[in-house]
């Protein structure tokens, strides 16, 4: 019997943090658009899910506004260490036909993962994020080894400088002159929650697969060789049978709240809409921190929330086509 074709959907996040330089919002939102177009004609064309997730999130690294890939922020010391990650729910009759191997299985789903974390020489962290899923027998690389294996599959190294920006050179400078950054004291820790532009995606497919990837430079202030939750499945990324999530804002909140593998869990029971606000929200109650999700379940049914300044969402689906939306902030007083 012919399997019902799914309709598909693709949400992409630019950030959740400051509302940065007026005079960059344009161009930001020129560079969502671009990276949701790209990923939206993959779907039409009955693309996968993964092919979607990774072509729109490889845009926004490639974008210099974007804290991802080149553009990323610097860390303590002055050089750039992305973090990145993927994740790939198939049905499992759509797996066999591939032949792909698989982490893991739920009755129906086959599912992988892949992620690196502190890489400085890569140009596009989530391809390798997605080499590791797909090609090794691990799920999470890191540093010189990932960059190791980079090589062996083919991604081409670049040297760490070619990955730092001007803008993002400066921006260390002047955060470095006004905080005291080196040292891991409370102006640090403040610095910390006014990053944004971690960017992520989540997609379903023609044939109801679901993808969610992450990709970020970190956060502001971090330390020479912290990782935060865009590395990490099931924080910063997670995709199931359910739906696929991706997160942005203080990493060290959402690995605390699991926060992605919260939420699609959760999507059981709720829509993504009424899943993500209650995640945001639960967040804030658990950790006081910033953080965005977006949401998307296997009915191609989309939900984001956020509780910092500003945050920037792109999605596609064949009803409404492409929009992009700058997204108000919910309620950010922790409950009772
Ligand atoms: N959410 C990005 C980070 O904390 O690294």
């Amino acid at each position: 019997m012919a399997r019902a074709r799914n309709l598909p959907a693709l949400v992409a996040h630019g950030g959740a943090g400051n509302a940065g330089p007026g005079k960059e919002r344009p161009e930001r939102r020129r560079g969502m658009m671009a990276a949701i177009r790209l990923g939206a004609g993959i779907l039409r064309g009955n693309g996968s899910a993964l092919e979607a997730v990774v072509a729109t999130v490889a845009a926004l690294e490639d974008h210099p506004l974007f804290n991802a890939g080149y553009g990323s922020l610097l860390n303590s010391e002055g050089n750039v260490e992305m973090d990145a990650s993927v994740m790939y729910a198939e049905p499992v009759a759509v797996a066999a036909s591939s032949g792909k191997r698989a982490h893991t299985h739920t009755a129906d789903y086959s599912v992988s993962a892949g992620a690196v974390a502190a890489v400085s020489r890569v140009r596009n962290p989530i391809m390798l994020a997605r080499a590791v899923m797909e090609h090794s027998p691990h799920i999470l690389m890191a540093g010189p080894g990932a960059e190791s294996f980079a090589r062996k599959v083919g991604i081409r190294l670049v040297r760490p400088e070619e990955m730092v920006t001007e803008r993002a050179r400066e921006r260390w400078r002047a955060r470095k002159q006004q905080a005291g950054m080196l040292e891991a004291g409370a102006a640090a820790r403040a610095a910390m929650g006014h990053g944004h532009g971690t960017v992520g995606a989540v997609a379903v497919d023609v044939n109801g697969a679901i993808a969610a990837a992450t990709s970020t430079g970190g956060v502001p202030g971090k330390l020479f060789g912290r990782v935060g939750d865009s590395a990490l499945i099931g924080a910063g990324t997670f995709a199931h049978a359910f739906g696929a999530a991706s997160a942005t804002g203080q990493g060290e909140a959402i690995i605390l709240t699991a926060l992605c593998r919260e939420a699609v869990l959760a999507l059981a029971d709720a829509t993504p809409q009424a899943v993500a606000r209650e995640a945001i929200r639960e967040m804030i109650d658990a950790t006081g921190a910033e953080a965005g999700l977006i949401l998307i379940d296997g009915r191609g049914r989309i939900g984001y929330a956020h509780n910092a300044a500003s945050m920037q969402v792109a999605r596609y689906d064949p009803a409404g086509g492409v929009q992009h939306l700058w997204l108000a902030p919910i309620a950010t007083a922790r409950r009772p």
